[in-house]
């Protein structure tokens, strides 16, 4: 009790305050991700995320290079195909743009750790993340065409294949297939925990992948949901899942939190384009300090748990932290 527990004697200066530090943002827990596109021969400025560019898959690697020279240490790949048709079929093609964005990625920088996400979303017309039956995402027919894109990123060399789509029973497929054709040991990181969240709503422009009717409710999480999001994690798990992934980050960090208690498995949190686009805004803007309202954000996403954190701002905390 007052006078003599004191608080503030353990924040008096810098050594003290980082000796009695509970957690800090480790440079080798970030993953960066990465669009590579097939509709342009130049980097490509997206709009919504300042200081985001999409790349042609002949700059990919050396600017895996360059980041890994910088001391990152993965990143996670998005696909924007030439074609889009209403099967998605471009997502599983081996000559499509993320099958040679990884050969591009591991020709350059080998020791980079690359995950391909496994989604239709930017390779179907409809812009939904499977195969439509009218106008339902029909789940079944959609896990053979999750299974054949991640078979063909690990064929192209990929390190770790990640589905996203939300369809279920997709993790037990993708594991399936990889095994089937001897990816033993491919690991599956499952975006087992996904909202329905307009947090995404810059990735969207930025992967083209908006639907074009309706929104991605039938498959992906209600925000309100926080216990469903045990059972999810526990399905994937039971599936067959390497690594969970949390998504939207920063707004669910008490979901972040069960999930890491819950899982006895690596649990990462992905910091989504709209966190990213709302403190570059806000930086822009004049309102927030950039690079504190970065690390103090991270920091939370990793006080909640997290193994590692999926963020746009990657290199820009290897510039700050590392
Ligand atoms: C889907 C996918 C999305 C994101 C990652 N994978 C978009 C969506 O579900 O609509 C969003 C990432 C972000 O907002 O940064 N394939």
């Amino acid at each position: 009790m007052f006078p003599e527990r004191r608080m503030r004697r353990l924040r008096q200066n810098p050594a003290v305050r980082s000796l009695v530090q509970e957690c800090s943002i480790a440079v080798d827990k970030l993953v960066l991700p990465v669009f590579v596109s097939d509709l342009i021969e130049a980097p490509s400025p997206i709009r919504a995320m300042p200081g985001v560019f999409q790349w042609p898959v002949a700059r990919v690697g050396e600017f895996a290079k360059e980041s890994w020279q910088k001391g990152l240490k993965g990143m996670m790949l998005f696909g924007i195909p030439r074609l889009k048709d209403s099967k998605g079929s471009e997502a599983s093609n081996p000559d499509g743009v993320v099958s040679r964005a990884i050969k591009e990625v591991k020709d350059k920088a080998p020791q980079m750790l690359l995950m391909a996400d496994v989604c239709l979303c930017e390779y179907t017309d409809h812009g939904h993340c499977g195969l439509l039956n009218g106008y339902e995402v029909d789940n079944d027919a959609t896990l053979p065409e999750l299974a054949k894109a991640a078979l063909a990123y690990a064929n192209a060399g990929v390190d770790v294949v990640a589905p996203s789509d939300m369809m279920d029973g997709r993790v037990e497929a993708v594991r399936t297939a990889l095994d089937g054709e001897g990816f033993i040991h491919t690991p599956v990181l499952s975006y087992a925990v996904k909202f329905a969240s307009a947090f995404y709503g810059p990735f969207r422009e930025a992967a083209n992948s908006a639907p074009q009717f309706g929104d991605r409710r039938s498959y992906q999480m209600n925000p309100a949901n926080a216990k469903e999001a045990l059972l999810e994690a526990e399905l994937d798990i039971s599936e067959g899942a390497d690594m969970l992934l949390v998504k939207p980050a920063l707004p669910y960090l008490d979901v972040l939190r069960a999930t890491k208690e819950m899982a006895p498995l690596p649990v990462g949190a992905y910091q989504v384009s709209g966190e990213y686009s709302m403190i570059k805004a806000a930086a822009q803007a004049g309102y927030l300090e950039e690079a504190r309202t970065v690390l103090e954000s991270l920091l939370a996403i990793t006080r909640a748990g997290a193994d590692f954190i999926l963020t746009y701002f990657a290199l820009d905390v290897l510039e700050d932290v590392g």
